[in-house]
């Protein structure tokens, strides 16, 4: 059981429509029942998503966040692309950036690194992820490569009160795995030594199941959820076990 006040970001990733906003009445019902400062609650939605849900959520303490951003605070001449002032103006408060699943679809650590400051000019807060891949995991290289990201995505940004940072190790995202609970004590303890200060969440397969072990670590400030932020009850229940 913890008393901290905790993140739960729902990363809800290339899912849902209008429809699927009418499921969180559930939700906001459960979170207006509890005192308000015990923990926070971030739901990232596709960004067609964003607007309707502010509107949704105005009179609740849940917010709202992107999922990624265009590198450019400026408007341009950039088709499809989005960035974070106009993810502000529809009603984002924080962007995901870093996302293992756009590292892979081609976003370095310099790319990041531009976004991160672009969206920080624009007045959004990051949750900045971090995360190795299984065969660096193997190699034995996992803090190398958080210290590369780290310092890479973080490089010559001096306002950084807005950042949170997100550990997801890549293997365990989507895949039922998470790591063994003294190898996640070590990683978080190693990031918070790199980023003093920080807030560090844990992402990567949190399930109401597994939710018992993790709510142990006392260094984990909050989650990032996929999957099972999609089902309000799964969401519900992971949130209320951390505090019981
Ligand atoms: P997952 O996704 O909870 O479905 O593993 C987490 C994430 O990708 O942020």
């Amino acid at each position: 059981m913890t008393n901290k006040y905790m993140y739960f970001v729902a990363n809800w990733k290339m899912f849902g429509d209008l429809g699927t906003l009418n499921t969180l009445n559930k939700v906001i019902t459960f979170v207006n029942k509890i005192k308000k400062n015990k923990f926070k609650l971030i739901y990232c939605p596709p960004s067609t998503l964003i607007y309707p849900l502010a509107k949704m959520l105005k009179k609740t303490s849940i917010e709202i966040g992107a999922q990624n951003c265009h590198e450019s605070e400026n408007n341009g001449a950039h088709t499809g692309q989005l960035n974070a002032m106009m993810l502000k103006d529809v009603g984002a408060k924080y962007v995901i950036l870093g996302h293992s699943e756009n590292r892979q679809s081609g976003e370095n650590d310099r790319l990041i690194n531009l976004k991160i400051r672009s969206a920080i000019k624009s007045g959004l807060k990051v949750i900045f992820c971090i995360g190795e891949t299984l065969s660096e995991k193997r190699k034995k290289i996992t803090k190398k490569i958080l210290a590369q990201q780290i310092s890479k995505g973080l490089n010559k940004i001096k306002n950084r009160k807005g950042i949170l940072i997100a550990y997801e190790p890549v293997w365990a995202i989507g895949s039922g795995l998470i790591p063994e609970q003294s190898e996640l004590i070590d990683t978080i303890d190693y990031i918070k030594g790199k980023v003093k200060g920080f807030k560090v969440l844990y992402g990567g397969s949190v399930n109401p199941k597994n939710i018992n072990n993790l709510k142990n670590i006392n260094s984990i400030d909050g989650f990032l959820i996929g999957g099972a932020s999609q089902v309000p009850n799964n969401f519900i229940d992971i949130i209320k076990k951390t505090y019981n």
